[in-house]
């Protein structure tokens, strides 16, 4: 008999401050339909000064460590793609954080937004190879394109940490998975820059012939058939983008695409995506995570995930929702990341988009603006410091 393995803690952190996708609709002179409606969103976190992906992920990681301890976690799998060191993995730093163990081996992990299904396909296996041992998976972004440009309302930050191992409480992941890689040029981010480059129109379709591609390989490898299903996650660079994807898949599945279908299958995946905006590799388990948070209970039923990272790599696979998951949630804390946001109007969020660390080596501390457990309290000589509050 086949060993249970899956997500046995699911927890996220979020930024310091949220924007109201009606104060940026007030800047740049859009009707706010298109924000609330045409993509689906209505405000994004931003993160303060002193937060990173780091400062992101030891937040929503601590939770996870206070409650089962560090004793079986062997890896630690650090996944994005806002990278903020081209050698040394982030997930090091967050190691140090926590205070975990040194019998531990930390990786950085990137492709696009699909970093995070990489690890945790990874974790598995380790898992699988050692059942004694638990992974930690974090997924960490902060999604920042250019001022005045499209992207910009799709923007966002949100980390998620995930305890992988045997008989999970929460998730059991399944075999098998619909992989697909096609290359190409639809958003990338150039190790020169900060913000992302992206051709939208190019990126809807790219992420449309992933949903194809996916599923066709799922199928072939036996997987089960969409009517199993209780509901469906997708990776939200922006809500809209979960429904566009689904109907396309009802579509090539032969099946109706009416709203009331759609809504059941990923209504109640959006919510905390709509709020936080693009979390990048996070986006896909904030999903998973609101469709916990709020479903009747789903214990012992099949859900679905598409997971897609531009450029792109994308995957479809289920996992089993375990009996009793309810007890084990982070409901409550959960909304708390998100209501203990402060708003900042238009300016403000300008000059934090702005702001930029100094790269010719000299001392810099950064202003003290977040409330989380954990700041980046400036940077000397290219080293990051980092403090625990
Ligand atoms: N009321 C209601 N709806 C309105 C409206 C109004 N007043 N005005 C416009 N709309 C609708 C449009 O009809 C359109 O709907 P459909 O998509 O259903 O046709 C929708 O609002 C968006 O309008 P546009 O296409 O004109 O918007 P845009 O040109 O400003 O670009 C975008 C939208 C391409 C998503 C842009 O925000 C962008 O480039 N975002 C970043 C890239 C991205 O997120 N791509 C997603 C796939 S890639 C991926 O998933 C990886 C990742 O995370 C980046």
């Amino acid at each position: 008999m086949s060993i249970s393995i899956g997500i046995h803690d699911l927890s996220f952190a979020t930024g310091e401050f949220v924007l109201a996708h009606t104060a940026l609709a007030a800047h740049n002179g859009t009707d706010i339909g298109k924000y609330h409606v045409g993509i689906g969103q209505e405000s994004m976190s931003v993160p303060a000064a002193d937060e990173d992906i780091v400062t992101l992920g030891a937040a929503a990681a601590a939770p996870v460590i206070a409650r089962h301890g560090a004793s079986r976690i062997r890896t630690v799998i650090f996944a994005t793609e806002s990278s903020i060191d081209q050698a040394k993995a982030a997930g090091v730093y967050v190691h140090s954080l926590l205070g975990l163990p040194s019998a531990v081996r930390v990786v950085e992990l990137k492709q696009a937004c699909y970093g995070a299904t990489a690890a945790l396909q990874f974790a598995v296996g380790l898992v699988r190879r050692d059942p004694a041992q638990q992974v930690l998976v974090i997924a960490s972004d902060v999604s920042k394109y250019e001022l005045d440009s499209p992207g910009e309302a799709t923007q966002g930050a949100a980390a998620v940490a995930m305890l992988v191992g045997v008989d999970p409480a929460l998730v059991r992941i399944e075999d098998p998975s619909g992989v697909f890689t096609a290359d190409v040029m639809d958003f990338w981010r150039p190790n020169y820059r900060d913000e992302a480059l992206v051709d939208g129109q190019e990126s809807v379709n790219a992420y449309l012939q992933a949903v194809e591609g996916t599923w066709k390989d799922y199928s072939e490898q036996g997987g089960r058939s969409l009517d199993e299903f209780a509901a469906f996650c997708y990776h939200q660079p922006f809500t809209k983008m979960a429904y566009k994807a689904h109907r396309h898949l009802l579509n090539t599945c032969g099946h109706d695409t009416d709203q009331d279908r759609v809504a059941r299958d990923l209504g109640l995946t959006t919510a905390y995506n709509r709020v936080i905006g693009n979390s990048y590799t996070a986006s896909v388990y904030l999903g998973l995570a609101a469709l916990l948070d709020q479903a009747d209970d789903l214990g012992g039923r099949p859900v679905a995930f598409l997971s897609y990272g531009s450029g792109s790599v994308a995957e479809f696979f289920a996992g089993t929702v375990a009996a009793g998951y309810r007890d084990h949630l982070r409901t409550k804390e959960h909304r708390a990341a998100i209501e203990r946001r402060t708003p900042v109007d238009y300016a403000g969020y300008r000059a934090l988009h702005e702001q930029r660390l100094p790269t010719d080596g000299s001392d810099h501390a950064t202003p003290a603006q977040s409330t989380g457990p954990y700041r980046l309290a400036g940077i000397s000589g290219h080293k990051r410091i980092y403090e625990t509050r």
